[in-house]
């Protein structure tokens, strides 16, 4: 199993410890380095005295960040502030931009060929940043950079398990679009099992059960938050959908075939430049990015409504970033 580095940014957060242990578990991994701007030291002693595969370190504050990234073959951003009910959508976007801006170029500077994992809020903006500081620095390769859209399968599986009474573990869902409210656009009409043999338990399912599922699908952030009444968003489900991602591009750096995962990454499969869809995971990053599919008229529906929004959030997010 070959050696690889693997650099946490926001370790020390709600998403970035649980991330932090589910990265430890993974025999993938060699060299686990922890970054935030406070209390890594904690967090690395605690993780590190797991009697698993890979060394970990922790690095705290600008001074460290080079030595946390030097010679990482992967780097995962869940580093910045959560959402918190009353705040803004602006309030959030102008201090995770600020955070994601800087370490990307930290990125650029001391790992420049790292895939890089994000999952710092708004995704649907943080990643058109990261590109553009990417191409600034004349190393961006749109092969290596990826939005973290895994949580919105995750939760399509299990709600629609829970609906139509499959096995939650069998199901899989590809999820398009991007990764906020509408921009979500989970496909129940190509749900298949694990196999990949189409499965049909859908055709069970009633149009107004698709729509809420879709709903719910949607608005799966919300009701976290909303049920943490103040105290933050995602996390655990968050960390493991973010160890569940990481781990499909360790697979595909190694050379595991056929490793395929939902993804936000740049493509012409849509007129936007970045557009979340299946995405074939090789040693170079993006090996393919996978035809969207037939779509039912409901998701065709939703994949036009979705536009709008995503295009202006890739807008807003190149705009900061140039700004
Ligand atoms: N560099 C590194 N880490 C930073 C920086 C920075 N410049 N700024 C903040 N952090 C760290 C914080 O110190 C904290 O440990 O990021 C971590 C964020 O943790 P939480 O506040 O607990 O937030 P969390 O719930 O983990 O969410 C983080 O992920 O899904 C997104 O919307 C979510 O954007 C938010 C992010």
């Amino acid at each position: 199993v070959p050696e690889r580095k693997v650099a946490i940014l926001g370790a020390a957060g709600g998403i970035g410890q649980p991330l932090a242990l589910l990265m430890k578990l993974n025999p993938l991994v060699s060299s686990l380095s922890l970054f935030d701007i406070a209390n890594t030291p904690g967090v690395a002693a605690d993780v590190g005295h797991i009697n698993t595969r890979s060394e970990v370190v922790g690095y705290m504050g600008d001074d460290e960040l080079a030595k946390a990234l030097e010679g990482a073959d992967l780097v995962i951003i869940p580093a910045g502030v959560p959402r918190k009910p009353g705040m803004t959508r602006d309030d959030l976007f102008n201090i995770n931009a600020g955070i994601v801006k800087n370490l990307c170029s930290a990125i650029a500077k001391y790992c420049p060929h790292a895939l890089v994992n994000m999952i710092s809020n708004p995704v649907n903006s943080t990643v058109p940043i990261a590109a553009e500081i990417f191409k600034k620095a004349g190393m961006y390769d749109e092969k290596k950079l990826f939005g973290v859209t895994t949580l919105d399968v995750v939760r399509a599986k299990t709600f629609y398990a829970g609906k139509a009474n499959v096995p939650v573990a069998e199901v899989n869902v590809p999820v398009i679009g991007g990764h906020a409210g509408v921009t979500i656009l989970p496909l129940f009409s190509q749900v298949t099992s694990l196999a990949q043999t189409v499965a049909t338990p859908q055709a069970n399912l009633s149009a107004d059960v698709l729509t809420a599922l879709t709903k719910r699908t949607q608005d799966g952030g919300t009701e976290v938050v909303e049920a943490k009444a103040g105290k933050g968003s995602a996390t655990l489900s968050m960390a493991y959908a973010g160890a569940l991602f990481a781990d499909a591009c360790l697979k595909g750096l190694n050379g595991v075939p056929d490793v395929v995962e939902c993804s936000y990454v740049q493509s012409t499969i849509t007129e936007l430049p970045f557009f979340a869809s299946k995405v074939r995971l090789g040693k170079n990053g993006v090996e393919e990015v996978l035809d969207l599919g037939p779509l039912s008229d409901f998701e065709k529906q939703g994949l036009e409504a979705l536009k709008p929004e995503l295009k202006s959030s890739i807008e807003k997010g190149v705009k900061f970033a140039n700004q």
